[in-house]
């Protein structure tokens, strides 16, 4: 029997994620949006594409949560997205209030389903799923690392004319401009990143990756990036409903790894039919233990604001 995978919000990157997930047939797909005919018109064109595409899922569109009944995986994308001059964090008490309804909604309809989270500020928004859900940690992961790190991968593979299959990029820490890519960590085919690009080159990439988001922001000036971001939800999906067992940088509830407590940050996991199955530790070094700190403290801050509504 077919997995069933819903998407809440079906604007940018819900839609561009329900049409991914579709072509690589990981289940049925249900697309839900508050906006009355948006997810109903969009699931019917992308069940439409099904015989170009080849694929026999089924896609169907709703703004109740009737039909997501039963799910296996639910990403959660919906809510506000920045504009030009706005920073994630910005984004904190209108998504707190679109997170916390819509969470409401699918524990009720699929108790069993793991939580994958895109919405903005992403690590603040896994701690109010959790909080609403009352899922196990395992059973609730955000999504950014990936997204991060494929910055980080493109920019190093542009700058050495080489496939973007072969570099590894490693991205911990929140999703906001104090994330820590960690360059000593990073390689090209196994060839540590530091010994193929000079400091000040790498030191423009790590910059650049840090402000990914709001590079396209200001290109697209109505919205931010989809393409990649609704790419990497479905990465970590594919890696749960087939137990692939992918290692992939996310946001996970720690509980003392890194020194945090209590706290979604982003870490490498092992992802596959349980959700997260194994947070790993690296061990680092004392200047990426002060930046991860720095990062986990901004994550922190936007959590301490919430902190009475999450009772
Ligand atoms: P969008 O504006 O294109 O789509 C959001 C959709 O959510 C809209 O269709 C809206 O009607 C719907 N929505 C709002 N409230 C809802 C509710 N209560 N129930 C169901 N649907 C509801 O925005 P986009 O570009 O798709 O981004 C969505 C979110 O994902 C934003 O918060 C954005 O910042 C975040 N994001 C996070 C990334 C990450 O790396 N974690 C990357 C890219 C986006
Ligand atoms: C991004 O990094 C806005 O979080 C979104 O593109």
């Amino acid at each position: 029997m077919r997995k069933k995978i819903t998407v809440i919000g079906g604007g940018n990157v819900g839609a561009s994620a329900a049409v991914n997930l579709a072509t690589k047939e990981l289940g049925n797909v249900v697309l839900v949006d508050v906006v009355e005919g948006i997810p109903q018109g969009k699931g019917l064109d992308m069940a439409q594409m099904g015989p170009v595409e080849g694929y026999d899922v089924e896609i169907t569109g709703a703004n109740d949560y009737e039909a997501t009944a039963g799910s296996d995986v639910v990403v959660i994308t919906a809510g506000l997205a920045r504009k030009p001059g706005m920073s994630r964090d910005d984004l904190l008490l209108a998504n707190y209030e679109v997170v916390k309804s819509v969470t409401e909604q699918v524990v009720k309809h699929s108790p069993n389903a793991i939580l994958v989270l895109v919405t903005n500020p992403l690590d603040a928004m896994c701690t109010v799923a959790h909080h609403v859900s009352k899922f196990p940690k395992n059973r609730v992961i955000g999504m950014a690392g990936v997204l991060d790190s494929a910055r980080f991968r493109t920019f190093i593979a542009r700058e050495l004319n080489v496939s973007v299959e072969n570099v590894t990029a490693v991205v911990l820490g929140g999703h906001g401009d104090t994330m820590v890519p960690i360059t000593r960590l990073s390689n090209v085919s196994g060839i540590p990143l530091t010994e193929l690009i000079a400091p000040d080159r790498l030191a423009a990439i790590v910059d650049r990756t840090r402000n990914g988001g709001a590079e396209i922001v200001k290109h697209l000036k109505t919205g931010s990036a989809y393409y990649a971001p609704s790419a990497s939800a479905v990465e970590m999906v594919e890696s749960i409903i087939k137990d692939k067992k992918k290692i992939l940088p996310c946001a996970a509830l720690l509980e003392g790894e890194y020194g945090i407590n209590g706290l979604f940050v982003g870490v490498p996991v092992k992802i596959g039919a349980n959700g997260i199955e194994q947070i790993f530790e690296i061990k680092l070094n004392d200047d990426e233990k002060a930046a991860l700190k720095k990062s986990a403290g901004a994550v922190q801050e936007l959590v301490d604001v919430l902190k009475p509504k999450l009772v």
